[in-house]
């Protein structure tokens, strides 16, 4: 007789977790959802392709999962002070190492979804790691789950238009996590990263020389209409001062300034990308014309050099 698979538990490892295990997961968490008194067939449907999609690919799948993981630990372990700050949120270390676990693999999965009802994928993300582990977990740490994942993806205050989440104040282990995942690379293969996004998409321009730079550079209707390029900005965009905490804006300095030639290297990577992708002489010469003004008008370092 054949037994029914068992779900990942809090506490698995991810090398241990298989694609059906992380299934069964999310048919969990669909099912723990406040007003879902039982799952909707079409979300059932679509789940096994998405999580089919979300294992296999590189740039924000299982791959960055476990990129973002490794990152995560090497924070930890250089952030003794917010460590100590999670051990006084009543979290201990198997639980915190279980966290950054399930947060690296729930905070992009919704990229791989098409749920109506929370059109952002942070908020769907969110979403199912609040109910994946109800009943297995005490209550403070399926909300620390969500709280890692709901505002992962802030920038910084002139796109978010927002100052920097108390969130990030009140619960370090989300701000380490989010650290982790802007840095889970080294600036040139995150921003190699965003492009190979870009490609697989396939919906936006590399450069689209006639969006006006006055929208460009506000930064509206985040991602709606938007080329590359934009994309490729806010990867400049966050600065040390959009961390809280001294050990988490040092971490991001020294990874923006140093870590395999820094920002800069990812910059000339950049004007790279554009000659593969046969834009003439004066295309290239606008766009480095957008990363100069971009630089120029939020006061931030020019990398172009
Ligand atoms: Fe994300
Ligand atoms: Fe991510």
């Amino acid at each position: 007789m054949q037994t029914k698979p068992k779900p990942a538990g809090f506490f698995t490892p991810i090398e241990e977790l298989t694609e059906h295990e992380l299934l069964y997961r999310l048919l969990i968490s669909l099912q723990n959802l406040p007003g879902s008194t039982e799952l909707n067939e079409e979300e059932i449907i679509k789940l096994p392709s998405e999580v089919y999609e979300y294992w296999r690919n590189s740039d924000h799948g299982l791959a960055h999962s476990k990129q973002v993981l490794a990152r995560a630990l090497i924070i930890l372990r250089s952030c003794p002070n917010l460590l100590r700050l999670c051990y006084m949120r009543c979290l201990d270390p198997i639980e915190i190492t279980a966290l950054i676990t399930w947060a690296s693999i729930l905070h992009d999965f919704a990229r791989f979804t098409q749920y109506k009802t929370l059109p952002i994928h942070q908020l769907v993300g969110s979403e199912l790691a609040r109910h994946a582990f109800i009943e297995e977990v005490e209550d403070h740490v399926s909300k620390n789950l969500a709280e890692m994942i709901i505002r992962h993806d802030y920038c910084c205050e002139f796109v978010d238009r927002e100052q920097l989440p108390t969130l990030f104040i009140k619960n370090p282990l989300a701000e380490m996590f989010r650290l982790a995942d802007k840095t889970s690379l080294s600036p040139v293969d995150e921003i190699t990263r965003y492009n190979n996004t870009g490609k697989r998409l396939g919906k936006a321009k590399f450069f689209d020389p006639d969006f006006p730079m006055e929208s460009r550079l506000q930064f509206n209707g985040r991602y709606e209409g938007w080329d590359y390029l934009n994309h490729f900005l806010l990867f400049f965009a966050i600065q040390p001062k959009d961390w809280f905490f001294g050990e988490t804006r040092d971490l991001y300095r020294e990874w923006q300034e140093k870590c395999e030639g820094g920002k800069s290297k990812a910059c000339a990577k950049i004007l790279e990308f554009a000659a593969a992708e046969g834009l003439d002489g004066d295309q290239i010469y606008s766009l480095v014309n957008v990363l100069d003004s971009f630089f120029k008008k939020f006061n931030l370092p020019n990398y172009v050099g």
